[in-house]
């Protein structure tokens, strides 16, 4: 078992190689224009070891076939794909900007990969393999791993692009899942790190969705959870390039706390009709549930009590029975 997982890792290994190299060949100038698009430095690229796949079928496939990997191999290991009832492989990753995922110890466990128009799907992931476990891979916690112990915070966002923007602002301490809900793994390793995760989402509906979700999984790791809220439009990729990492690090100095985050967003869409504050607080009343320090969770619930101008008692007994139903 020990001999297939090494395998797996030579096999990324070469792949890696291969992208980085192919990111560099002639034929790769449309995809070196899109970095320098994407505002990436050199030094960045080599860090995070970017790569770019060709637009071929069986380019890796043929490289690694040279470097005696078997295709059953390329296949366990999430690069080639074989189609039903066996006979013709091809390259999982084609014409994308190549994203080679670490594990903390810095091994390559699989990779992420971006088109570079508007084809879907936008990012294509490796799928699970017995070295690749999008649950517990957290892209640029290898590189953020020092940053994070030294300053104890961990920003947590939501893409690839976003943890190579900041990372090239000098922001070293930021991760992403890839492609995959916040996990309780994921919460456990971080831990590992950084005592404080800010949390950057979007400020979409699946933003704030995310980051609900993932308050109970900071609570029950005690890990302190706070939100950054960029203004509309922008993700920290976007924003740290327009503005800069002074005003991204200025702004994570104001990050709020989850529970009156998801509050105030709850009431930005509810609105304060007797309707709008039963559908707030049923919005949160799971996430107060979540809180595990009793005084905590007892001066929230207050405070939600002032703000919606409701009985204290009343929001008591709906935290009361979503701990009931909290699996
Ligand atoms: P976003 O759509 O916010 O993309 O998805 P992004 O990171 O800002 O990408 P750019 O700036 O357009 O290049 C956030 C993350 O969700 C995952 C990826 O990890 C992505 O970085 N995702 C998104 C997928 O896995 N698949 C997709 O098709 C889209
Ligand atoms: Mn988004
Ligand atoms: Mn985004
Ligand atoms: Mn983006
Ligand atoms: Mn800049």
């Amino acid at each position: 078992i020990v001999a297939e997982r090494d395998a797996l890792y030579a096999a990324n290994d070469f792949a890696r190689d291969f992208f980085v190299k192919s990111l560099n060949a002639p034929q790769a100038s449309q995809a070196r224009e899109y970095m320098k698009k994407r505002e990436m430095p050199q030094d960045v690229l080599e860090t995070f070891m970017l790569g770019f796949a060709p637009d071929e079928w069986r380019a890796l496939s043929g490289f690694l076939q040279g470097k005696g990997v078997p295709p059953h191999r390329a296949e366990k290991a999430g690069l080639l794909v074989q189609k039903e009832g066996g006979g013709n492989v091809y390259d999982r990753f084609r014409n994308r900007i190549i994203f080679p995922i670490h594990d903390i110890s810095g091994r390559i466990a699989g990779f992420g990969g971006r088109v570079m128009d508007d084809a879907l799907p936008k990012y294509l992931n490796s799928p699970q393999t017995p070295i690749y476990d999008k649950k517990r891979m957290l892209y640029g916690l290898y590189q953020a791993r020092q940053e994070c112990r030294k300053t104890g915070v961990a920003f947590m966002v939501e893409g690839y692009f976003d943890v190579l923007a900041l990372y090239a602002h000098g922001v070293r301490n930021a991760v992403a899942t890839c492609g995959t809900a916040l996990s309780p793994d994921h919460v456990r390793i971080i831990k590992g790190y950084a005592k404080k995760v800010v949390l950057v989402f979007d400020s979409d509906t699946a933003g704030i969705n995310a980051a609900r979700k993932s308050l109970p999984l900071f609570e029950a790791e005690k890990v302190q959870a706070k939100v950054l809220v960029l203004p509309a439009g922008h993700d920290p990729d976007s924003f740290v390039r327009d503005f800069g990492a002074k005003e991204f690090l200025e702004a994570a100095e104001n990050s709020q706390d989850m529970i009156p985050f998801l509050m105030e967003s709850a009431i930005a869409r509810h609105g304060l009709s007797i309707e709008g504050k039963a559908n707030v607080v049923a919005e949160i009343k799971e996430q107060v549930a979540a809180v595990s320090d009793g005084v905590t969770r007892s001066l929230y619930i207050k405070q939600i009590a002032e703000k919606l101008g409701v009985d204290e008692a009343a929001v008591l007994d709906a935290v009361r029975d979503a701990a009931k139903t909290r699996p």
